[in-house]
């Protein structure tokens, strides 16, 4: 397979969902010539819907070989974003989580080795941290994985330093905090918080805040998390980097709630609902490492992100 283009080859796996679909736009836009493997679980065609015909999209599982076969063929780079992510959910479903969250990666990486792929990202998590008490959390501190999720990032980042060591495969593994911005979907029972608190403002649903709402997230917007990658994919010296990818600073659920009433001009009031088994109370990052291994800083603030959201959902809206 040659792809469109002519440029570099990269295969984004989980290309159809969130982060991936914003991914694989930015590498077409700069030049690359873009593979993505997804399976539709949680992507959406609609997506894709500005890449139509200059992208190879294989519809298929990361666990299928020859689907991962086929969508690696000639690919420089992977960019591996496939998962099932959500702490929740690896809770109800830890057996099918591992499968697509680990064997697939696993899954992945075998392929690169066998494939002669220069560089692997891995999509990994803050989850890999568990609870954190308030303070900065370097990527130096002890991982403490407070879910089946976490645990499963936990394996799939030593799995990428095996591949390196015994096959010579290039690694860096980005561990996203909570990334939010637009094609973030708000429905259904394991929605992330900024979608789900956007659309009841703009809906003018009452949203719902588990627990008291005093626990902190380090939110960063999805157009960093893309330019992190795309610094991570040619940074000299990065391989083997592990890197938290995140602004360092934090945001309690009131706080967000807050900013998103003002911006949509919303007042209802917010549902407490009992705090959800598994998440973290408080969770953000240090970020020194990444500005020093890939010269990443983040541009978009939290409050210019969500303009920018809410601004793109009225827009679609209308
Ligand atoms: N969104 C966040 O805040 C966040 C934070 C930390 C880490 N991450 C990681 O970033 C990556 C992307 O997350 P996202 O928020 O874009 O989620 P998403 O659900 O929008 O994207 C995941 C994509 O993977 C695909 N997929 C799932 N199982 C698959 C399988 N078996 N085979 C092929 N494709 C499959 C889905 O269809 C979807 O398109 C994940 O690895 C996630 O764990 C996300």
């Amino acid at each position: 397979m040659t792809g469109p283009g002519r440029g570099r080859r990269a295969l984004v796996t989980g290309g159809a969902g969130f982060i991936g679909s914003h991914l694989a736009e930015a590498l077409v836009n700069a030049g690359w010539s873009v593979a993505v493997l997804d399976d539709f679980s949680t992507g959406r065609e609609a997506n894709l819907a500005r890449l139509r015909g200059r992208i190879d999209l294989i519809r298929g599982d990361v666990c299928d070989l020859d689907a991962v076969a086929k969508a690696i063929e000639a690919a420089e780079v992977v960019f591996h974003q496939a998962a099932v992510p959500s702490v929740a959910l690896s809770i109800a479903e830890p057996l099918r989580t591992h499968r697509v969250n680990l064997e697939g990666t696993v899954q992945l990486l075998d392929a690169s080795r066998k494939n002669g792929v220069r560089r692997f990202l891995f999509a990994s998590s803050a989850a890999v941290y568990g609870d954190g008490d308030g303070r900065p959390v370097s990527e130096a501190a002890p991982l403490s994985p407070g879910s089946p999720y976490g645990l499963h990032k936990v394996s799939g980042e030593m799995y990428c330093r095996q591949y390196a060591m015994h096959y010579g495969l290039e690694s860096v593994v980005l561990r996203y905090f909570n990334v939010f911005g637009p094609r973030q979907s708000p429905k259904g029972e394991y929605a992330a918080v900024i979608p789900r608190f956007a659309s009841a403002c703009v809906e003018g649903e009452a949203p719902r805040i588990y627990g008291d709402g005093e626990q902190t997230r380090d939110f960063i917007y999805v157009d960093d998390v893309v330019r992190a990658n795309l610094l991570a994919a040619d940074a000299r010296g990065a391989e083997g980097a592990i890197l938290n990818v995140a602004t360092g600073r934090p945001t309690n659920l009131l706080e967000l709630l807050e900013t998103l009433r003002d911006l949509t001009g919303a007042r209802t009031e917010a549902k407490h609902e009992p705090a959800v088994k598994g998440d973290a109370r408080f969770s953000l990052a240090a970020v020194a490492r990444a500005c020093e291994v890939l010269g990443f800083r983040p541009q978009v603030d939290l409050r210019e992100g969500l303009r920018r959201m809410v601004a793109g959902a009225a827009a679609a809206r209308s």
